[in-house]
């Protein structure tokens, strides 16, 4: 039996592309039962913009990939040999189990999803009541601190966080207003109950939160950078609270581009601007999911998720991250569960 593994074979400059991968087929892993290893079939990989940045030898929250390891990912396996009484075999285990095909690994990087229902399948434990929808919540609720009647902007709201953060601001009794690309992207947000949309690829951004926040924007929840928070900025109400999840744009710039030349009204009008990882909150997991889970049941979540298959595909499935053609969460199954 062999493994196969997309190895990360060069860094890109400027956008990613299939050719910074390389495929390889390899000799099947033995896991280490003296270290507690087990033997893991991936199922399901989760696609995260943060992966560009992991390409980068730049420093950064992770190490970078290095060159000629299997790309990093976060994704579900099973368990399909072990001699660990805490991962039997059969065990659905979730962490970094990167573009492969089997992989060894020990509970140390691999864990049962805990906080899950019994039961909870691969796409709903990657997707909505995965870290794209725990980073919304942590951002928006501890950073954010929203209150009833704040006035809530989300950039990259048709994503799987922004879609998140915008629904669970909406929860809060906030006014909501989405920024997505594209008329299909812009009405999903108003049936999942925004209150309005920007279409960035059709309008002025600065000019539509100008007429649609009257009062200034209270907090602005932010998954894109560039013009969409140089707009923000510019449409901010006083003591507003900016929530830096994440800068797709300029992700994949060869070289930064200047940031907001807006940037005097932070002192002006005393916005307070954080950034964060979802990781720092690891140890409120277990609240937050339980919240998840009733706002779930109560259908108050509404979400969508993009699953591609097969293995070949897998360079490719990234790349629709940056140009906007993933419709929700972007996951690629690989198998289903035994
Ligand atoms: N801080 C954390 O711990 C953390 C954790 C998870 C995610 N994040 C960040 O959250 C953001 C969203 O991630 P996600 O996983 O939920 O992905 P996603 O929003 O589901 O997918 C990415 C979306 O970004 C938009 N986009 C891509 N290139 C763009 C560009 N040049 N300008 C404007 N929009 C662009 C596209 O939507 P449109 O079609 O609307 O353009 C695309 O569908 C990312 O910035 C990510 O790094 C942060």
């Amino acid at each position: 039996m062999t493994n196969r593994q997309w190895l990360l074979s060069e860094r890109p400059i400027g956008m990613v592309s299939e050719k910074n991968f390389s495929l390889m087929e390899s000799a099947m892993p033995v896991p280490d039962a003296a270290k507690g290893e087990v033997l893991i079939k991936n199922l399901m990989l989760s696609f995260d913009p943060a992966m560009r940045g992991w390409m980068d030898d730049k420093p950064s929250y992770l190490p970078p990939v290095a060159i000629n390891e299997a790309m990093r990912a976060a994704g579900i396996g099973q368990v399909i040999e072990s001699s660990n009484p805490d991962l039997p075999k059969g065990t659905l285990v979730q962490g970094m189990v990167g573009w492969q095909e089997y992989l060894t690994a020990g509970p140390q990087s691999m864990f049962p999803p805990n906080a899950l229902p019994e039961g909870t399948p691969p796409n709903i434990a990657l997707s909505v009541l995965g870290g794209t929808s725990l980073t919304a919540y942590f951002g928006l609720l501890r950073i954010g601190e929203p209150k009833a009647g704040d006035t809530v902007v989300v950039s990259g709201a048709a994503g799987a966080t922004g879609s998140a953060a915008a629904q669970i601001a909406k929860i809060k009794g906030c006014k909501v207003i989405g920024i997505a690309g594209g008329k299909e992207k812009c009405d999903w947000l108003l049936n999942a109950g925004l209150d309005a949309v920007v279409d960035y690829k059709s309008e002025n951004i600065s000019q539509r939160l100008a007429e649609l926040c009257p009062d200034g924007i209270n907090i602005f929840f932010d998954n894109v950078g560039g013009d969409a928070l140089e707009a923000a900025i510019e449409n901010a109400a006083d003591n507003a609270r900016f929530i830096l999840c994440g800068s797709i744009s300029n992700y994949n710039d060869a070289s930064p581009k200047p940031g907001p030349k807006n940037m005097f009204y932070l002192i002006a009008k005393r916005i307070r601007m954080q950034g964060f990882i979802m990781f720092d909150y690891i140890e409120e997991v277990d609240v937050a999911m339980a919240d998840l889970i009733q706002w779930l049941t109560d259908g108050k979540l509404q979400w969508r998720e993009d699953i591609q298959e097969g293995f070949e595909n897998i360079p490719k499935t990234l790349l629709r991250l940056f140009d906007g053609s993933n419709q929700g969460k972007q996951l690629l199954k690989l198998a289903d569960p035994e």
